[in-house]
């Protein structure tokens, strides 16, 4: 098969040789789940190729962008469109006007934003402004959470910070994190007038899916209100995927500043904080907050975002939600029927998969639902025929618009056979 000329671990061991762990970011690794993992030659829709010419149902979608599925044409097309009139100039364009426009018209409450090139240097970028502006310091975070791989972050994330088992980072010096207070999910922090902000992702999703607690949100609010702290969401995961206007939206709680990225640069590196032009105003050229990228609001990564928003109404976010909810069903029901147990929590189109019987609601219920040892077995049972979910247990479950009836079909067929297998194991 023309294309498929490599096999996954030549490939592994030549990439070991050169970057660390093989991977350019650890989440790739299969370091907590074993094994080898496949390298991508090509992707189209809902599915992704191996060099050896495997093909799987991607439930990874690059762990968010992907929410039109891989190789969307109107996003192809306009991304080599945007290459061939120049690819990055220093100078403004009219697509990051056009972008601005398109984000704040989705989401109330947010007046200007900033175009930066991660989600990593958004939730950077908006601590600093959350310090600017309040002329405060501390910053509380929740355990479990992830807000990207900045210093002052770090303690006790979620997601390969947590798959790779390290509690914390080497390298972050004390001083970095001096001023962050860890705090558990789904329980209102008790905050004072020294915090500058609180950080939240509103659907904790980098460890396993937790959903916030009924009241959790506008407690936030309501604590931040009280002291002058700024509240801040991070919907690096949520914006514009639990629905059009993200997950302030869906539950009604404005922050004071957003974070986003992931779908809104369609797979091209992106990423946006904003708030309210009071706040904004206090960025630098207009005030003396610094915040600054060459290649931020780039060419590419603003068509290919324009290119998705176009196609992300109303319609979209109901065939996400419909195909989401067949999904956990499926799993929960096929874990059931081998007589194991399995939750996957689910919040609009996001989902999580838990092997036990009751959804975890923060990082410590995860973690112990994680250690258990399923999620390995799963995950290798899934890929085995023809399914990649992310390859450790903290991630989510993404779907895209362009998975199908028969995806989600032979997904749950395959689970039944793995439960089967992992239950007979564990016998
Ligand atoms: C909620 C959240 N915030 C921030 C980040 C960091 O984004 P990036 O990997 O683009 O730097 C991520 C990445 O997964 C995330 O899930």
């Amino acid at each position: 098969m023309d294309g498929f000329r490599h096999s996954n671990s030549k490939l592994y061991e030549r990439a070991c040789a050169l970057l660390p762990g093989g991977v350019n970011s650890p989440v790739r690794s299969f370091g907590s789940v074993g094994g080898v993992p496949y390298f991508v030659s090509k992707a189209a829709g809902a599915h992704v190729w191996d060099v050896e010419g495997n093909r799987y149902v991607d439930y990874v979608q690059s762990y968010g962008p992907g929410i039109l599925g891989h190789a969307n044409p109107a996003t192809v097309r306009a991304v080599s469109e945007a290459a061939g009139e120049g690819i990055s100039y220093g100078a403004p364009t009219e697509k990051e006007v056009l972008l601005a426009e398109e984000l704040c018209a989705r989401v109330g409450g947010l007046e200007m934003i900033r175009l930066v090139n991660s989600g990593t240097e958004a939730v950077m970028s908006a601590v600093r402004l959350a310090r600017g502006a309040t002329g405060r310091d501390k910053i509380v975070k929740f355990a479990g959470c992830y807000h990207g791989h900045s210093d002052a972050l770090l303690a006790a994330g979620g997601s390969g910070v947590a798959n790779q088992g390290l509690s914390g980072c080497e390298g972050v010096t004390a001083g970095a994190v001096a001023d962050t207070v860890v705090a558990p999910y789904n329980v209102v922090p008790e905050i004072d007038d020294d915090t500058a902000a609180v950080l939240v992702e509103p659907v904790a999703a980098n460890m396993g899916l937790v959903a916030p607690a009924d009241g959790f949100l506008e407690g936030l609010r309501e604590a931040c209100d009280r002291v002058g702290a700024l509240l801040v969401f991070d919907e690096v995961i949520t914006g514009f995927r639990l629905d059009s206007g993200g997950a302030s939206e869906f539950y009604g709680v404005r922050p004071d500043l957003w974070c986003f990225g992931k779908v809104i640069g369609g797979g091209l590196p992106i990423g946006a904080f904003g708030g309210s032009r009071e706040l904004m105003s206090h960025l630098a050229p207009l005030g003396g907050v610094y915040q600054a990228g060459t290649l931020s609001g780039n060419p590419l990564a603003t068509a290919a975002g324009l290119a998705v928003l176009a196609q992300l109404g109303s319609g979209a976010y109901k065939r996400l939600e419909l195909l989401a909810e067949r999904l956990a069903e499926g799993l929960e029901k096929a874990f059931a029927s081998a007589g194991a147990s399995a939750v996957a929590p689910r919040v609009g189109s996001l989902l999580g998969l838990f092997f036990c019987a009751d959804p975890p609601r923060n990082f410590d219920e995860a973690q112990a639902v994680a250690s258990n040892g399923t999620y390995p077995r799963f995950f290798h049972g899934m890929l085995q025929r023809g399914v990649a979910f992310a390859p450790g247990p903290y991630e989510a479950v993404f779907l895209s618009t362009s998975h199908t009836d028969a995806d989600i079909s032979a997904t749950i067929t395959a689970a039944e056979e793995v439960a089967r297998e992992v239950l007979a194991e564990s016998a």
